[in-house]
């Protein structure tokens, strides 16, 4: 089963509360821009919160067809807004990014940080923010948490879960896990000539298990009545930086594969340093980051050695799709 920017798995809880127990599942269809499709979900069942992943992310094809992504990001992210409102639901975590901050001069980069992305994907993310911001506003029964993911990786450790970008990877994971499965023959680093301990880009990688239960932590929160919560934002990150070539170093020692690599231009638009200030999250969500660089790669070569080809064949095409949350 694969999850797009149409899908929507519905959880229900028979308690009406969260209590971390998921009694039954419903994956249903829907694309979020069709508010009469949207609404006739929620009138066929009521709804505690709603987690938002519905959306486009691919910075590229942002700038390519930035129409295409305000309407999927925006105009769909009103539409579920306005359809929760109607049924009186209004608890609602957001994956927001942290492309919300572009490149900020220091890292850690801490919630109060500028917020000024660089491209429409960034701008999207923002806007959907500001909406909740106004909402929350206007009609203080709202619990809003906006999820800021810094460079979510890894895969479910049991090797059934995982990412399968559609086209080239944008994302340095993805790609170097298709070197090491054998379909691409190496890896471009995008510039060497970095600020950084060894020249190249530091991100602030975070295992996939560990922004669920961020998730999680951010649902707990909403239905904590004692907890006052507005409209919020988090970011979810491990508050440590990582190299490309530390990244390549760690999978290549996972996959005992050797990954080759070429040295290439700066990718324009990216930060030198970028990594999460997460004491917010700690303290007000009480979640912290368990996993480190070794069972990210770990648990992305259970995936790939497993799926080299993700869910599709070495045959099927997959060019034309958008990657999705
Ligand atoms: C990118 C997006 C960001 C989005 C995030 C989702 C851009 C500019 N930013 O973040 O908005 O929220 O993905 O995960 O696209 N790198 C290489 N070679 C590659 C690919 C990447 O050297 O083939 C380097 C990059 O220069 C960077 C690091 O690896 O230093 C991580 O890149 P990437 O995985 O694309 O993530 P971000 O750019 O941080």
């Amino acid at each position: 089963m694969s999850l797009t920017h149409m899908d929507i798995l519905v959880i229900n809880s028979s308690t009406g509360t969260y209590n971390g127990t998921l009694k039954t599942y419903l994956l249903l269809q829907v694309d979020i821009r069709d508010e009469d499709a949207l609404d006739a979900v929620f009138a066929s069942t009521r709804f505690d919160a709603v987690i938002h992943f519905a959306g486009l992310k691919a910075v590229g094809e942002s700038v390519q067809k930035p129409l295409f992504y305000y309407d999927h990001n925006i105009a769909g992210t009103i539409n579920l807004l306005k359809v929760m409102a109607a049924h009186e639901c209004k608890k609602l975590v957001f994956s927001s990014s942290a492309a919300v901050y572009g490149s900020p001069k220091n890292s850690p980069c801490t919630e109060e940080f500028p917020l000024l992305p660089h491209n429409p994907y960034g701008r999207t993310k923002l806007m959907a923010e500001e909406i909740c911001r106004d909402i929350y506003r206007s009609d203080s029964e709202w619990r809003i948490i906006l999820l800021r993911y810094f460079n979510p990786v890894g895969a479910h450790p049991s090797g059934y879960l995982g990412e399968d970008p559609r086209g080239v990877p944008n994302n340095l994971m993805p790609y170097v896990q298709q070197v090491a499965v054998g379909r691409r023959p190496s890896v471009t680093i995008f510039g060497n000539n970095y600020a950084t301990k060894d020249g190249t880009g530091v991100r602030d990688y975070i295992h996939v298990l560990d922004l669920a239960e961020g998730h999680i932590a951010a649902l707990r929160k909403l239905f904590d009545s004692s907890s006052n919560i507005g409209c919020e934002p988090y970011n979810l990150g491990t508050g440590k930086g990582t190299s490309v070539l530390e990244i390549v170093n760690a999978f290549e020692k996972a996959s005992g594969k050797k990954i080759p690599l070429v040295i290439g231009q700066r990718r324009p638009g990216d930060a030198e340093i970028l990594f999460a200030g997460t004491g917010k999250a700690e303290r007000e969500l009480n979640w912290k980051a368990k996993y480190g660089i070794t069972e990210m790669c770990r648990d992305q070569w259970n995936w790939a050695s497993k799926n080299p080809y993700g869910y599709g064949s070495p045959d099927s095409t997959k060019q034309n799709g958008s990657n999705s949350h």
